[in-house]
């Protein structure tokens, strides 16, 4: 009887063992094969996401050593990333043992396989973009050597630089075939633009518009014109252009009049723009087109010196010019609600130049920063005020933000309606009912996403440059869609492949 009971037993217990053997032996196989099939790439990337983590410093501007090799400390980014099954592991994609070689500093050149978007851009003459900032290059050189960043050309300072964006897309372009330059590698320039999702069309329109749409003497056009001229003949005229009919092109015109005399003809094109205050919808519109900030004039407020609340004792800040348009009157309006009230900076002037810095030291001593509606509906103040640590307060019913289908801006933002904006004593309560719990909250989240606004060279993970090209991977995505849906019966595809107007 003993004997009968202990052999059962024993069984059992052999069985677990072997079973539990079996088991990781199992999962130990799985992870040595995790680059073949049998897990899908996308689970492995999410995986990878999660593990290595731990080990990035939320502020990926202060880590310069380290391989910029994910994103940013933003979940909310590092998941909509991931999601996308394994595009963020571009540079991880040839050894993986890459992935955990944080803190030292490598050359990786990028796979145009893997880039999230391969974009090929035309080489116009230096005329339309480095030649404009005063670049002069050997005979035939159309763009500059990038490969040293601090003696690439630079963009003309002052209020030129808020609409800079044009530049710093261009240069990460070039800067992607320049091994030494490490950067991320969402976005390649290839050569042969069969091979492309996107192509990008490299004319500084904002700097043209800035500097030479002045008539000098005995001038009939302005530069600024024969520009955009010559770019409308010179597309239209190109392959690639006619492929697509320009759905595919990329053209940067931040400035609200920049192109102004080419938009129209070039409207089938996607723009990146500041906002669609000046632009009828069927040439601008949210369906082709991308919202990019503006560069923030005001010095970047790092996390360690940004004041919290209680060394904040402005409780609102607004400069600005006054309109007599739209926007204006609700400017005036508010100034008169609010003049009266100590700690509430309100003044009237465009910041020039030697402003910037007093404007910069008055955002980060204040809790919340205006967004009046101007002349457009939107401008490089909330920019500035983000770039401040300040909580932005729009009142702008117009207003397109940046990113928005992956930033919530009501966590780091105040909304406020043109018309509550202007009733008696409606912003003041506002404003003082937000207490230091929810301010600091909000101050947080700004702290946490203030590097998804900033324009540099080389470009990082999860920088204003790498977001815009996230983005125009998601719109060019939902324009192929489109196209495809159209190409469905020949005879709508023998119609498309014919009109390049619409
Ligand atoms: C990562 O792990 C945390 C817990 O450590 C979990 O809450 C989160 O959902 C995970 N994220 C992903 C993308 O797997
Ligand atoms: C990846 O590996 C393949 C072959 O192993 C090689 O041809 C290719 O150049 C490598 N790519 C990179 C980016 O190193
Ligand atoms: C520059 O380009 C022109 C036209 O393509 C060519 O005739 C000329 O030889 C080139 N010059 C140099 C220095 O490469
Ligand atoms: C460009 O790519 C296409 C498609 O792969 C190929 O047919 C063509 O030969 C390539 N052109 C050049 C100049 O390499
Ligand atoms: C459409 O384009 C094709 C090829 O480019 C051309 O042969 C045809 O004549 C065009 N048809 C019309 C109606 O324009």
């Amino acid at each position: 009887m003993v004997e009968k009971g202990l052999l059962p037993s024993r069984f059992l217990f052999y069985l677990v063992t072997i079973s539990m053997f079996l088991l990781i032996l199992s999962s130990v196989f799985l992870l040595e094969f995790r680059n073949t099939s049998i897990i899908p790439t996308s689970v492995f990337k999410l995986f990878l996401v999660n593990s290595s983590s731990a080990d990035i410093k939320p502020n990926v501007r202060s880590e310069q050593t380290t391989l910029p090799l994910i994103p940013s400390g933003n979940t909310q980014i590092n998941s909509e990333r991931s999601m996308r099954s394994g595009r963020l592991g571009c540079q991880v994609t040839n050894s993986s043992r890459e992935i955990y070689s944080f803190g030292k500093q490598r050359n990786i050149v990028c796979d145009a396989s893997q880039a999230l978007l391969r974009v090929f851009m035309y080489d116009l003459p230096p005329e339309f973009h480095f030649g404009l900032v005063g670049w002069k290059g050997k005979v035939n050189q159309t763009w500059p050597n990038v490969d040293n960043p601090s003696r690439i050309p630079s963009y003309p300072g002052g209020l030129n630089l808020q609409h800079s964006i044009e530049y710093w897309l261009t240069l990460d372009l070039l800067s992607s075939n320049t091994p030494n330059v490490v950067r991320p590698c969402t976005v390649i320039r290839v050569k042969n633009s069969s091979l492309a999702d996107v192509i990008f069309v490299p004319f500084f329109s904002s700097l043209s518009y800035n500097r030479h749409s002045k008539l000098h003497l005995k001038e009939k056009v302005s530069l600024n014109q024969i520009l955009q001229e010559n770019l409308v003949k010179f597309l239209k005229g190109q392959e690639e252009w006619k492929r697509l009919g320009g759905k595919d092109h990329l053209i940067i015109a931040h400035h609200p009049n920049s192109m102004l005399d080419a938009r129209s003809k070039l409207g089938s094109a996607m723009f990146v723009l500041a906002d669609f205050g000046r632009y009828p919808g069927d040439i601008a519109n949210l369906g082709k087109d991308i919202i990019a900030p503006y560069r923030h004039l005001v010095r970047t407020i790092p996390n360690r010196e940004s004041a919290p609340f209680h060394k904040r004792p402005i409780l609102a800040y607004f400069q600005g010019a006054i309109y007599r348009k739209d926007g204006g009157i609700i400017r005036q309006e508010l100034f008169y609600l609010l003049k009266d009230e100590k700690d509430i900076h309100f003044t009237f002037g465009s910041i020039r130049a030697n402003g910037i810095k007093s404007a910069g030291q008055g955002m980060s001593s204040s809790k919340f920063c205006l967004n009046i509606a101007g002349d457009t509906p939107s401008s490089n103040r909330l920019f500035d005020a983000i770039a401040s640590h300040c909580v932005p307060v729009i009142i702008s019913d117009q207003i397109e933000l940046p990113f928005e289908d992956v930033l919530d801006y009501s966590e780091f933002c105040l909304f406020v309606r043109g018309s509550d904006a202007v009733k008696k004593g409606y912003v003041l309560k506002l404003l003082r009912g937000i207490k230091q719990d929810k301010w600091t909250r909000m101050w947080e989240k700004l702290r946490e996403i203030a590097h998804h606004f900033e324009y540099q060279y080389p470009s990082k993970p999860g920088d204003a440059v790498d977001m815009i090209w996230e983005e125009v991977s998601r719109k060019i995505s939902s324009i192929r869609f489109k196209l495809h849906r159209n190409n469905r019966y020949s005879r709508s595809q023998f119609r498309l492949q014919n009109d390049s107007s619409s």
